[in-house]
């Protein structure tokens, strides 16, 4: 199975990629709206198909990506019945399932944390994505959205604590960079709710936290019961001017035959160094030649009136370009993906 936890920074939130290695069937859980870009490019990247997103719960600290996904994949929106949330394709309720490929996420309702909180169960106890209910060493607060101790130490006793030690526990976030733990780990301690912790042992601990309010429940709230959807319903930061696509590396990318195709409607910027221009590899009519070296020196080369697109052999010193130009404030600039060598391995105009 393909198992890929990737972190974002601010919320510290852990989303995760799942998929079947044979039917390239894909889940996310728990994607973070201003990282829609990331995973759906690791999703591309990896050659996967994603089916469905789900929320562990409705999030206050962060905007879910959910409705985004959706937008650019038409993937199914799956979350907790108990919200009723806007945009929500599959509302989900205790015993069911979701399933890629030849893997089950059985969902438990796990409520404390908020009401509607669930856990996924990945194919009888491999892995549990316990949201804000279990985290490592920790256990989301209970003094908002329906919060309640009581609820969350009976979820976590009954609804988690009995799936196999060997379990992994895998939370919605953590904010000491760690990864993952197991159900035995935490059964045993866990400080809040491991060892012989009692309910009322719990509760005390957890009513007095003393937390300061989270910084974006205002916001994060109303948008999360709209599955991440913009005020607007516009997909942000979507290019307009060609088909770019952003890599999981970062880069502006656009395909070679779009750009040979539209030869006038972008200037096409070579970095290579002369020497490297020769009649296997010519240069492309019409293209602005400014080797990387020399590119910061020479910006005021480079026109603004069109998109800018770069080009080297193999695409990689290209793809710096173009981060160069980005920095200097150029906005329509992306790379062509694969370079040269794909430009002729492709048969376009030289
Ligand atoms: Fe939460």
């Amino acid at each position: 199975m393909i198992f890929r936890p990737m972190q974002d920074p601010t919320s510290s939130t852990w989303t995760y990629l799942l998929a079947d290695e044979a039917t390239r069937e894909a889940v996310l859980i728990d994607p973070v709206f201003e990282q829609h870009r990331r995973d759906e490019a690791l999703i591309r990247e990896l050659g996967l198909t994603l089916t469905t997103v789900l929320d562990t719960h409705c999030h206050a600290d962060h905007v879910t990506a959910a409705w985004l996904h959706q937008q650019t994949s038409g993937c199914a929106v799956a979350l907790s019945r108990t919200y009723g949330a806007r945009g929500v394709t599959r509302p989900l309720d205790d015993g069911d399932t979701v399933s890629f490929g030849r893997h089950v996420l059985a969902v438990r309702a796990t409520p404390g944390h908020t009401a509607g909180c669930l856990t996924y169960v990945l194919d009888e106890g491999v892995m549990a994505f316990t949201g804000d209910a279990l985290l490592i060493r920790g256990a989301g607060r209970t003094d908002f959205q329906q919060g309640s101790a009581a609820t969350l130490y009976r979820s976590i006793h009954e609804r988690i604590f009995d799936l196999p030690d060997t379990c992994r526990i895998c939370p919605a976030h953590d904010y000491n960079g760690r990864t993952w733990s197991t159900v035995w780990e935490e059964r045993i301690h866990n400080p809040r709710v491991g060892g012989d912790a009692r309910e009322r042992d719990f509760v005390g601990y957890m009513d007095n936290l003393a937390l300061p309010h989270p910084k974006k429940i205002d916001l994060a709230l109303p948008a999360n019961l709209q599955s991440g959807r913009p005020e607007d319903g516009l997909v942000p930061g979507e290019v307009t001017w060609g088909p770019v696509t952003v890599s999981y590396a970062g880069v502006h990318e656009i395909d070679p035959a779009w750009v040979a195709a539209h030869r006038d409607a972008v200037h096409l910027l070579d970095v290579r160094d002369p020497d490297e221009i020769d009649a296997r590899l010519p240069a492309v009519d019409g293209a602005l030649l400014i080797p990387l070296g020399t590119l910061r020196d020479r910006l005021d080369s480079v026109p603004q009136d069109k998109p800018v697109v770069c080009l080297c052999p193999a695409g990689r010193r290209s793809a710096m370009a173009a981060t160069i130009l980005h920095k200097a404030g150029w906005e329509a600039v992306a790379n062509v993906r694969g370079g040269l060598f794909a430009w002729v391995r492709d048969g376009l105009p030289l």
